[in-house]
């Protein structure tokens, strides 16, 4: 029997897309960006990324179900962020999937975007482990996670205290005068630098716990290239953007590894924006290797936001015939990690 199809759709961010998968099989990832709307203003600007996902919406769909070679009827189930994100954002996905579930007559799974960048790596590498960490890093978050079912059962260990790990990358490109967001152009630049030029500080290194720190480190860049400044000194740009990057990969495997460690497990997945950077993915992989680490990171377009991944949630999801969301789900911009399916509008108590 072949797996149902099911469309995910995800708005929390920047990103419209708009993904059909069936099992772990990618059918169509259909994203359009509206970043260079937001390029000048070197950051997200939540009202113009909301109407950037009203116009790209249609369109995306189109695009996808064109290129998966499917009709819209031939969809099972619909799925979509609805948290954590940009609250204006999150509701065109959510009234969107909630108009094409109902226009379709198909369930409707209300999901978490966190999760979806964990259930994603499915579609390249197979069914997740039965236990694993996640090491989610991304625009919005850094966090470490139990996880143990992706549809059911994530359990936080630590997570960023201040910025997140793309925050900062994005603020320490602003320092250094490259584009937004700056994960992307740090990770260039830093491939002419010298990672040891500057010793930039590992906010929480030895503290024992799984938490992170990355606001002192962007101060301290910051503090570094105005001094450079100030002297009338050019700023080596590659050399501070290697060093920087240092400092936050280093900081990000040394605790991904200290959490398998804690807690015993053998497999670590790595998701979300910042796990496209080449020097996190070249680090993760020397320092699990000497750890006897299995370690899953998903290509860099598939972790990036996208609609394949919050499909690929959906799949697993429905393969488990949990119960769909109702149709008065709201979305919700700080949905907690731990609730991977928005269930109703109804008040829940656990
Ligand atoms: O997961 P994502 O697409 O959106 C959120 O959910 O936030 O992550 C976006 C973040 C941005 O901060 C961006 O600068 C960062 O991911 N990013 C990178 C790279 N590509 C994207 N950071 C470091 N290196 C990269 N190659
Ligand atoms: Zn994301």
């Amino acid at each position: 029997m072949t797996a149902p199809l099911v469309l995910g759709i995800e708005t929390s961010c920047d990103e419209t897309g708009i993904g059909l998968v069936r099992g772990h099989e990618l059918l169509a990832d259909s994203v359009a960006s509206s970043v260079a709307e937001h390029a000048r203003f070197g950051g997200v600007v939540p009202e113009v990324a909301s109407r950037a996902h009203l116009e790209a919406m249609i369109p995306a769909f189109e695009r996808a179900v064109e290129k998966a070679g499917v009709t819209p009827r031939q969809i099972d189930a619909v799925a979509v962020t609805a948290g954590p994100g940009l609250q204006g954002a999150l509701l065109v996905g959510v009234a969107a999937a909630k108009a094409y579930a109902l226009a379709l007559g198909k369930p409707f799974y209300g999901v978490n975007h966190l999760a979806a960048h964990i259930a994603v790596d499915q579609l390249e590498h197979g069914a997740l482990p039965d236990e694993a960490v996640a090491l989610l890093v991304s625009g919005g978050h850094s966090s470490l996670l139990l996880v143990h079912d992706v549809t059911a059962n994530v359990t936080p260990l630590g997570a960023t205290i201040d910025d997140a790990a793309g925050e900062a990358y994005d603020k320490v490109a602003r320092v250094l005068g490259l584009p937004f967001p700056g994960g992307p152009p740090i990770d260039k630049a830093a491939r002419d630098g010298d990672p040891e030029a500057i010793r930039f500080p590992r906010g929480k290194y030895h503290d024992g716990t799984l938490d992170f720190s990355f606001a002192g480190l962007k101060t301290a860049v910051a503090r570094w290239v105005e001094a450079r400044q100030a002297a009338g000194e050019p700023v080596p740009v590659s050399d501070v953007a290697a060093s920087f990057q240092e400092a936050v990969v280093d900081v990000l495997t040394r605790k991904a590894v200290a959490a398998c460690a804690d807690n015993g497990v053998d497999d670590l997945i790595i998701g979300g924006g910042v796990a496209a950077n080449s020097r996190l993915r070249a680090l993760a992989a020397q320092r699990c290797e000497a750890k006897g680490i299995r370690l899953r990171i998903p290509r860099p377009g598939l972790c990036t936001d996208n609609g394949a991944m919050v499909a690929a949630l959906g799949a697993e999801i429905v393969k488990r015939q949990v119960e769909p969301s109702w149709l008065d789900i709201p979305a919700d911009s700080a949905l907690p990690v731990t609730e991977v399916i928005v269930r109703s509008g109804e008040p829940v108590t656990t």
